[in-house]
């Protein structure tokens, strides 16, 4: 069976009056009809880079034309190091200078970085205007554009300063995927794997039957992908929207992963390449405090590395790596009076947060990096 175009799916994220839509398929962001039933507004704002915009921001414009009387637009430099103050001020610079009301749509245009910097501007303008994301990568669609995190990053730590604040709507089309740079694409894979260790076994073992399919890209693969994860973020941002427990474990892979890169300097490794060398090392943890057994470390190892990920941590410091790792962990968001906390493996699909003895994460730490 080869149909021209994977039906439209929707996922509902349930938030009581913020609850939302997320569409999944083909042909969605240049379709007027995807941004119907949004809030009335006379001004749209489209959000987005150097790199997406000459892409995608055109066809956008278009769809967007029938529902608001102007479209401005503002192209931000391209980057994880533009994830900062001075960009996003970019963006209020360019609502303030066209007048925009606290009735302007935002439409983030791009990836995880355009949509967290869309979101934090969104939720402060005017305190509070309604955004759309349209995420452009895998990591975006399957985890960044849902579920209400907004942020830029501080030298000190990643995503410091922000705000929980959900989109009136994710559009995930899946043809956009096609221009992604290979390293990108397998960055995303980093999220959909996540999944499964922390939640959903049988999605795992689906991922490990198709992960060629979805290293090429294959539409229909790729569509399941999207969809299963966006169906597990909307299950756990529904039961804990601004992380009091359960949401904790989407940030399975992140402690390690954050250290990484803050450690090296953002935009050197890509979040998805420090998240997939993060969950090893997060993995080798679990199986130190003897909640796994090797087998299973070895199966999720395998799979980030058949994925095109790095399973070997960089060596931050060459004089006392394991200490530059706990110090950079030590402002992960998670942590509490000074005990950091990880996201750890009980059983293949379950997972919880807690601290370890500094002693056995200097080991793993010692024998995850290269
Ligand atoms: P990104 O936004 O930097 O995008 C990656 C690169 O791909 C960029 O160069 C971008 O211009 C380019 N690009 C985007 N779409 C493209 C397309 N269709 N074709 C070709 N090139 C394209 O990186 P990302 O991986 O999407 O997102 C990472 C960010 O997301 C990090 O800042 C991370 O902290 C954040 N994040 C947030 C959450 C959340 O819950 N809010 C979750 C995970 C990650
Ligand atoms: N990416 C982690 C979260 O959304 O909570």
């Amino acid at each position: 069976m080869n149909a021209l175009h994977t039906p439209t799916e929707t996922v509902r994220i349930d938030l009581a009056d913020r609850s939302y839509d997320i569409l999944i398929g083909e042909n969605l962001l240049g379709e007027a009809g995807t941004y119907g039933q949004l809030p009335k507004a006379a001004a749209a704002l489209i959000v987005t880079n150097t790199t997406v915009s000459p892409l995608y921001e055109a066809a956008l414009r278009q769809a967007l034309s029938v529902h608001y009387k102007s479209i401005h637009s503002i192209q931000l430099p391209d980057g994880e190091v533009y994830k900062d103050w001075l960009t996003l001020n970019l963006v209020f610079d360019s609502l303030l200078s066209r007048a925009c009301d606290r009735k302007t749509v935002l439409f983030a245009l791009g990836g995880g970085v355009v949509g967290d910097m869309t979101g934090f501007a969104a939720a402060s303008f005017m305190r509070g205007v309604p955004f759309v994301q349209v995420p452009t990568t895998l990591l975006a669609q399957v985890d960044s554009s849902v579920g209400g995190k907004t942020a830029i990053n501080h030298p000190m730590g990643k995503n410091m300063i922000g705000a929980f604040y959900q989109p009136q709507r994710v559009v995930c089309d899946l043809n956009v995927l096609k221009t992604l740079p290979a390293r990108e694409l397998s960055a995303g894979l980093a999220e959909i794997i996540k999944y499964g260790p922390i939640s959903d076994m049988p999605f795992f073992d689906w991922i490990e039957a198709n992960i060629d399919a979805l290293k090429a890209c294959q539409t229909q693969a790729m569509a399941h992908a999207v969809k299963r994860s966006c169906e597990i973020k909307a299950y756990v941002v529904g039961q804990d929207e601004r992380e009091a427990g359960l949401r904790a474990i989407l940030n399975f892979g992140h402690t390690f992963g954050h250290a990484i890169e803050a450690g090296l300097g953002y935009g050197e490794w890509l979040h998805g390449e420090a998240v997939a060398c993060g969950m090893v090392m997060a993995a080798n943890l679990s199986a130190e405090l003897g909640l796994i057994d090797a087998a299973f470390v070895k199966r999720l190892t395998a799979l980030i590395e058949r994925a095109g990920l790095p399973i070997k941590g960089p060596v931050l410091n060459a004089q006392d790596n394991a200490g530059q790792y706990l110090a950079l962990m030590l402002h992960d968001k998670k942590s509490v009076a000074g005990d950091i906390q990880f996201v750890l493996i009980e059983g293949p699909g379950k997972a919880r947060v807690s601290a370890a003895p500094e002693a056995m994460v200097r080991a793993v730490i010692d024998r995850c990096c290269a």
